[in-house]
């Protein structure tokens, strides 16, 4: 008999709470039950299927005859239950199409709007005098400021082939090596910690990884590839899943036509073997937004329309690139395609229009 290896244990009087952080279910026990798993977790092998306690806590998978399959994890436990507990929420319905998807989001935003809305900033409500900045003057010939202005998260895509030419440019400004950097390292910098990118990175470790999910791009077949920065270059990795795009996107069906894709991944292991301390998991996720970023404008640059979401079908799509029980994580998705230009998909559209025509 062994411990569940992913509970974490919150006082809370007059019990305590056992919390099974990768299965998302959490138990209330009292001090009879909470001091025999005390003895227990002291020595499992004390374990008594005569017991009603012992089989309960059995049951309810607080202990388990299976072995525990290890993960990798170099940072202290903080940093490990937020990861896993944070992934593969249960959900109760995955929507199956758009249709679905439409009805399900427009009644949580129905219901999120019948709630008060947060108030206003701190910041905001003890400003007492606001200082008028001047008009923003562009930049010198404004191309950025328009590739700013221009980004825009769009839900309906025509899906379009795209260029490989273009694919190319995407990954390389978004997290190839730059090669037009190579001369301009500081000789201060550790060996193997020179490459750099359009993006910054927490401590030059460049420990974002891309995979590049195609479905329509001349002269690629549709697949997973994984990106290599140093060399420029992509390798297959997986075929595209039977199931449309939106089922790995926890049912944002609206994106199945996108063309190209890239799950933006984390290589927790380098982060942590310069960096003990699990603050370092929370760079992971800000250097994930600075390439999201970087990708949607090289995007817009190119006259594309970009799409986003961290709402991974965590399991299915590590499957996908490969990435099981790796200390590299997919962290997020930023996609890309011709567009419209429209925010909302039409089936929400016309849901929308249909409730204002009832009202
Ligand atoms: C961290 C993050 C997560 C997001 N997740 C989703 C998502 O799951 N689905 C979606 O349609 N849009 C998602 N978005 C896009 C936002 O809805 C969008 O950026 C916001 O409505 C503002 O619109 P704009 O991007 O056109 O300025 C996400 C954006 C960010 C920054």
């Amino acid at each position: 008999m062994q411990i569940n290896p992913y509970l974490f244990i919150l006082p809370r009087t007059p019990g305590q709470i056992v919390w099974d952080y990768k299965n998302h279910k959490q138990y209330e026990l009292d001090l009879e039950h909470s001091i025999r798993l005390a003895e227990l977790i002291n020595k499992p092998n004390r374990f008594n299927n005569k017991n009603s306690i012992d089989m309960q806590l059995l049951e309810a998978g607080i202990l388990t005859t299976a072995t525990p399959s290890a993960i990798e994890w170099g940072w202290d436990d903080l940093s490990k239950i937020f990861h896993i507990g944070t992934k593969n929420i249960p959900c109760q319905h995955t929507p199956q199409d758009i249709h679905e998807w439409s009805r399900e989001y427009l009644n949580h935003c129905s219901e999120v709007l019948a709630t008060p809305i947060p108030d206003t900033r701190l910041a905001e409500r003890l400003a007492d005098e606001l200082i008028t900045l001047p008009k923003p003057s562009w930049l010198p010939e404004s191309t950025l400021a328009n590739t700013l202005i221009d980004r825009k998260t769009c839900r309906t895509f025509t899906g379009d082939t795209l260029s490989f030419e273009a694919v190319s440019t995407l990954l390389y400004l978004s997290l190839g090596y730059l090669r037009e950097r190579e001369d301009d390292i500081d000789e201060s910098i550790a060996e193997g910690l020179d490459a750099r990118r359009t993006s910054p990175s927490g401590g030059g470790l460049n420990a974002c990884e891309g995979f590049l999910l195609v479905q329509n791009v001349s002269g690629l077949k549709p697949g997973l590839y994984a990106y290599h920065p140093t060399e420029h270059a992509l390798s297959f990795v997986n075929p595209l899943p039977c199931r449309p795009l939106g089922q790995l996107l926890c049912g944002q069906h609206f994106i199945n036509n996108l063309p190209v894709g890239l799950f933006i991944t984390s290589r927790f292991d380098k982060l942590w073997w310069k960096y003990e301390h699990s603050r370092a998991y929370r760079m992971a996720y800000v250097e994930a937004g600075h390439i999201s970023q970087t990708f949607q404008l090289v995007a817009t640059a190119l006259g594309l329309n970009t799409w986003l979401t961290g709402a991974l079908t965590d399991d299915r799509v590590e499957t996908l690139l490969g990435l099981n029980d790796s200390p590299e994580q997919p962290l997020f998705f930023v996609g890309c395609g011709k567009s419209d230009g429209e925010a909302l998909c039409k089936e929400l559209k016309a849901l929308l229009s249909r409730q204002d025509s009832q009202s």
